[in-house]
């Protein structure tokens, strides 16, 4: 049996306690869930039947579960993931790993001491028209990359530089990168650390150089739509050019047009739902078979050294380079 855990009973935590719940068939219990408001923790962990917390050691010393969710705000990662890797636990942490460089650092230090697992959530690479994006890129069916461009809602703004990771296969050799930011428009109340932008405000745009001349485009602003496009991405090969479009809040995997040799296979409707439980099945089916997770604590410091790079170019007004600070 796989005894899975949520810190952080908010609206992530719900639903890696429910994707962790309907996963008997890989002999996974959820066995507690742990918050600091009582009330969140005792609501979450009644619905399934698990035990609930208000401290996170009390949990580990109780449940000893084998894979612990991480699903505090970014600001609050730290404490939790280091007491789950202390008390032996594998952790799969919500992006972003935290909100500091050195922070993300010790946690995958930490877990590589003590030789356990640490995941990152980066659901989006799950998508069904995300993956078969990055398998086509991946054979060399829809020829070699030149360009990508994604316009992200600010909400997705971490989730594609995930996905740019993802589809060339590679991190960035430098960035040139221009924000404009508003605190009051951000909307997302945080300890803001200076050196992350996290939730992009009013506009974004990051030009990224990679290997093979590969250049990409990210973009993005905040806006107030209930039914928002969360991304848009094309990418354009030496043969073809393929894009995912209107992934939305209600269809987040969106609609996948592909002009040139391949001709895309119709693709399932998917929730944000059911983006959580195809990243938490992989990694829960990672965990079993002993294979390293789909993104790593590794791959969750990278993404962070690319938003760094963005906040400090934009501070410098140039180009700054990437590669050389990825860890490996
Ligand atoms: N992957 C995705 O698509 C996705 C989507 C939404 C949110 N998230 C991520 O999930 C995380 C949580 O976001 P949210 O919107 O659920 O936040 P939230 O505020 O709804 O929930 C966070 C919960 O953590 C609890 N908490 C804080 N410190 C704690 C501690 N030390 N021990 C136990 N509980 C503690 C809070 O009381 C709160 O209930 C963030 O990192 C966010 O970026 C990811």
């Amino acid at each position: 049996m796989t005894r899975a855990a949520v810190v952080g009973a908010g609206g992530a935590g719900a639903i890696h306690a429910d994707a962790y719940s309907r996963l008997e068939e890989l002999g996974v219990k959820l066995v507690g869930v742990c918050d600091v408001v009582p009330s969140k923790a005792k609501d979450l962990a009644l619905k399934y039947g698990a035990k609930w917390y208000t401290d996170v050691n009390e949990l580990l010393k109780d449940c000893r579960p084998d894979i612990v969710t991480v699903s505090t705000r970014e600001h609050q990662h730290f404490e939790p993931v280091i007491a789950a890797l202390e008390g032996g636990a594998n952790v799969l942490c919500e992006k972003i790993l935290a909100h500091k460089v050195d922070l993300a650092r010790m946690m995958v230090e930490t877990a590589e001491k003590r030789r356990l697992t640490l995941a990152v959530n980066y659901n989006y690479r799950h998508l069904p028209t995300v993956r078969w994006l990055a398998q086509e890129l991946r054979s060399g069916r829809l020829g070699r990359a030149r360009l990508i461009t994604c316009n992200a809602h600010a909400f997705g703004w971490h989730h594609s530089i995930d996905i740019l990771r993802y589809l060339t296969g590679s991190d960035p050799l430098s960035v040139s990168a221009r924000l404009i930011e508003k605190e009051e428009e951000r909307g997302y109340p945080w300890d803001y650390a200076g050196e992350m932008l996290y939730i992009p405000s009013r506009a974004a745009t990051a030009a990224w150089t990679f290997p093979d001349d590969v250049q990409a485009v990210l973009s993005s602003t905040r806006g107030d739509l209930k039914d928002f496009v969360i991304h848009d991405i094309t990418v354009v090969t030496d043969r073809a050019r393929a894009t995912i479009a209107d992934m939305t809040t209600s269809n987040i995997s969106g609609r996948l047009e592909v002009f040139g040799v391949v001709v895309p296979p119709e693709h399932p409707r998917c929730s944000l739902a059911d983006a959580f439980h195809l990243s938490i099945r992989a990694v829960v089916e990672s965990l079993q078979s002993g294979v390293p997770p789909p993104t790593s604590g590794w791959d969750g410091l990278a993404a962070m050294m690319m938003e760094a790079a963005v906040v400090e170019s934009n501070a410098s007004g140039g180009a700054v380079a990437v590669r050389p600070r990825i860890p490996p």
